[in-house]
């Protein structure tokens, strides 16, 4: 095995240096401080790996994102959501009798108990959707046994993947006054939820193909994207041994931000203010390279992807795609187009890297499909949640799993006396 010198006050030390499957390097510092009394200081942890994972490999200058080793673009093309959660938990694709038994284990536990109703009850119409969708995950535990039993984590883990989406539908007809519809066991996962939104007490839902196949899609392209906010988010709590419930609704939280998961409904309402201003996109891109404004191109740039994002491009792809088959023509969609082309010439992106993400065409899909921008980032998390469970999962399972507690340079001020008030 290789190892790393670090030479700290004339002292040298040695650390061991491994490789992940891809031969990724890390240096393996776990007893830096205990050695040196030093800690790494790493803000944002764009440098620190908080686990060894088996579930997604992203390569952000190649664009490569894989689940479980499965290209991206192989899953989007030739799999559905419900496998695709089915992988990620479990590790490997199922075959038909699997897969036909996870989604009846689905099928039945669509339904949420009747009195959380009464909890939708107490939000006011405006609410966003974001703050139920998280209380409601987080209720889930009240209903269920919370305890870290393998049989009942595994029973916890269906529960969550199918009453989510039900809570998610009930979030929206809260928005709109409608009474709540209830889960159909006959309808695909995506024709369900689509079931349950769109379905009134006089219009039963319609599945249409191509709305249910390009929500499948973008789940699928959703499902994991290994240690990002939300994601570290669900290990960090999920590390005090909390429950998934518990966990999963951190992880909500931490999605909800303009930065990570709301972004894709910051894009719609940037999009919408460039047409409402002219549609001049020289000028926002003009804004966001400003650096006395505070204004940035959202969906635009990303940690890792350095080239492009692999989700992005299927995505840009798709949008032209299902607003065609649905006859529907949308101006956002050329304004998108035109800012990605303003952008990528424009020599501050090129500079820094930053390309079109996730978030910059799902929300014209979204909208073609005929959900409402503040529904978008529960999209993202109905996508995002088997990801969330698996990492959950992987991380509980992990005998290396240690509660996460970061260290902090303290800069603050050097010990000093009490003062009485009238002193001060
Ligand atoms: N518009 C204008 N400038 C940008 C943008 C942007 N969207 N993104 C990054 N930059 C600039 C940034 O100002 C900095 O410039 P400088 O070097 O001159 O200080 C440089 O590019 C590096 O940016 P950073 O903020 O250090 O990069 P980060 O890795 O910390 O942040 C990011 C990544 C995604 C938060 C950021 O690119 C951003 O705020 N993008 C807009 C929000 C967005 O679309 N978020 C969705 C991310 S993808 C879905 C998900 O996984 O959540």
């Amino acid at each position: 095995m290789s190892t790393a010198k670090l030479v700290l006050n004339g002292k040298e030390y040695e650390y061991p240096v491994f490789e992940g499957s891809e031969n990724e390097v890390a240096i393996d510092f776990t007893k830096l401080r205990a050695q040196t009394g030093a800690i790494a200081y790493d803000p944002g942890y764009g440098n620190t790996g908080s686990c060894t994972s088996t579930i997604t490999y992203i390569d952000g200058d190649a664009g490569i994102l894989r689940y479980r080793g499965y290209p991206i673009e192989q899953l989007a093309t030739q799999s559905t959501f419900t496998e695709v959660c089915y992988l990620l938990i479990n590790g490997r694709l199922p075959n038909a009798d699997e897969l036909d038994k996870f989604n009846q284990r689905l099928n039945k536990h669509t339904l949420v108990h009747e009195d959380m109703k009464k909890l939708f009850e107490g939000y006011p119409p405006s609410a966003h959707p974001m703050a139920i969708m998280s209380a409601m995950v987080i209720s889930l535990s009240a209903y269920h046994p919370d305890l870290l039993d393998p049989e009942i984590i595994d029973s916890n883990i269906m529960r969550l993947l199918a009453k989510f989406k039900t809570l998610a539908a009930f979030t929206y007809k809260k928005s709109v006054g409608q009474p709540y519809v209830y889960p159909r066991a006959d309808l695909n996962y995506a024709e369900d939820f689509l079931h349950m939104m769109f379905a009134t007490p006089t219009q039963p839902y319609q599945v249409n193909p191509v709305v249910a196949k390009a929500l499948d899609l973008l789940l699928i392209l959703h499902a994991d994207h290994e240690q990002n906010c939300s994601t570290s988010t669900v290990r960090m709590v999920g590390s005090s041994q909390a429950n998934v419930f518990a966990s999963v609704a951190a992880g909500v939280n931490a999605l909800w931000g303009p930065l990570h998961g709301g972004a894709n409904q910051e894009v719609i309402m940037m999009l919408e203010d460039i047409q409402r201003d002219g549609g001049d996109v020289q000028k926002y891109v003009g804004m966001a390279k400003d650096k006395n404004s505070n204004f940035r191109l959202m969906g635009f740039g990303h940690r890792v992807y350095k080239n492009f994002d692999p989700r992005a491009k299927i995505l840009k792809k798709a949008a032209d795609d299902v607003l065609h088959a649905l006859n529907v023509s949308d101006p956002l969609l050329d304004i998108a187009r035109g800012l990605e082309e303003a952008a990528l010439h424009d020599e501050y992106f090129v500079e820094r890297k930053l390309y079109p993400n996730v978030d910059f065409y799902s929300g014209i899909i979204y909208r073609a499909l005929g959900i409402p921008t503040q529904m978008f980032t529960v999209m993202f998390a109905l996508g995002r949640l088997p990801g969330w469970i698996a990492q959950w999962k992987e991380m509980h399972n992990d005998s290396a799993t240690r509660i996460n507690r970061p260290r902090q340079i303290y800069t603050g001020e050097a010990v000093r006396d009490y003062t009485s008030i009238d002193q001060r």
